[in-house]
């Protein structure tokens, strides 16, 4: 009985498998109910009772060799021929960190929406621009001293180039190749050559509406403007149009909105008069209409016009300009929203 398992042992210890069949047939020759260490069990039996200690313990060691041995075996025939799948399909994802719309767009976004439920539709045109598009189309005579309302940034002199310094420039392109009637809303980024402070940037963001057709009065545009403010800011807002002048708008005029902050009482924003600037409007000038094709003795249209960074700093109170073109994480994780 020594002798067998001290033969067996020096076999298991010198054992070899290449693929899981050897490794099967060897495991079912040594470890099986019938197999050789399991006989030597069966054996126990016979051995006298004075050694039945020292037998016992070879034996149990011999089957934890062979166990041992067998999930070695596996273990490199595993290893070697088998392709390790590297995805651990068992570990938990990693958090996925959404990121946040820029409060710019969410209030684009919000402005489209609601010009959108008044049946307008987004245009938009180039930021580099042509002087026709952006002045004289647009009714700015060549001397006229409004170019000078608008630091442009000239890219090329004659032809003049420039980056447009307000989203009027779509109302041309659209009007020049289209019939009406137009309803359209053109947001977009604009330029002009300002210092920048907490108040002005070189760059910032406006939204121009349009409507064309025939027979559109002032009160179509008042109407809008209402709906609008009150969708915007809530349904308490009342506005208040003052007298203006624009070159592409006649009559033009500037509409204010009951201070959202105090409630039209009066504070250090509305500096006290409870009233505060929102955009600019007017009905289009029939010089403009011409200037694109459009025979002004048949239609009329109304023009709208605002900057998004000033409607962003009314509903949500961003004192400084500055902080919409930081990319502060820390500010824009502030602005969550569906839009
Ligand atoms: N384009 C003007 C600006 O940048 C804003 C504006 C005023 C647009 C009146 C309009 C309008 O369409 O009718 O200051």
């Amino acid at each position: 009985m020594l002798n067998k398992i001290n033969r067996l042992k020096a076999e298991i210890e010198s054992l070899k498998a290449s693929t899981a069949e050897e490794i099967e047939v060897l495991r079912i020759k040594y470890l099986s109910k019938k197999g050789e260490i399991s006989q030597l069990f069966n054996d126990f039996r016979t051995v006298a009772a004075e050694q039945k200690r020292e037998v016992g313990k070879l034996l149990n060691e011999l089957k934890e060799l062979a166990q041992n041995k067998i999930n070695e075996l596996k273990e490199e025939q595993g290893n070697g021929s088998q392709e390790v799948c590297p995805i651990d399909l068992t570990r938990t994802s990693y958090p996925v960190r959404l990121g946040t719309r820029h409060p710019i767009s969410l209030v684009k976004n919000e402005i489209c929406d609601i010009f959108g439920r008044l049946g307008f539709s987004i245009a938009e045109g180039p930021e580099v621009e042509d002087d026709w598009h952006v002045f004289s189309a647009l009714n700015f005579a060549d001397d006229h001293p409004a170019r000078d309302m608008q630091d442009t940034f000239f890219i090329q002199r004659s032809p003049d180039v420039l980056l447009r310094t307000h989203t009027s420039s779509v109302q041309t392109r659209i009007m020049e190749h289209s019939t009406p009637p137009i309803r359209i809303i053109c947001p977009g980024r604009v330029y002009r050559n300002e210092a920048i402070s907490y108040r002005a940037h070189c760059f910032f963001h406006q939204v121009e509406a349009l409507y064309v057709d025939k027979n559109v009065s002032f009160a179509d545009l008042k109407q809008a403007l209402l709906f609008f403010a009150k969708e915007m800011f809530g349904p308490d807002t009342k506005i208040r149009l003052r007298p203006s002048y624009f070159p592409f708008t006649e009559p033009s005029a500037e509409m204010d909105i009951s201070c959202n902050l105090c409630g039209g009482k009066g504070c250090a924003f509305c500096k006290h008069t409870g009233w505060v600037e929102i955009l600019g409007c007017g009905m289009v000038d029939p010089n403009v209409l011409e200037a694109c094709g459009i025979d002004s003795n048949v239609y009329s249209g109304y023009a709208l016009g605002m900057g998004i960074e000033r409607i962003t700093n009314l509903k949500y109170q961003v004192k400084d300009l500055r902080m919409f073109s930081e990319n502060d994480q820390r500010f824009l994780e502030e602005f969550v929203s569906a839009h």
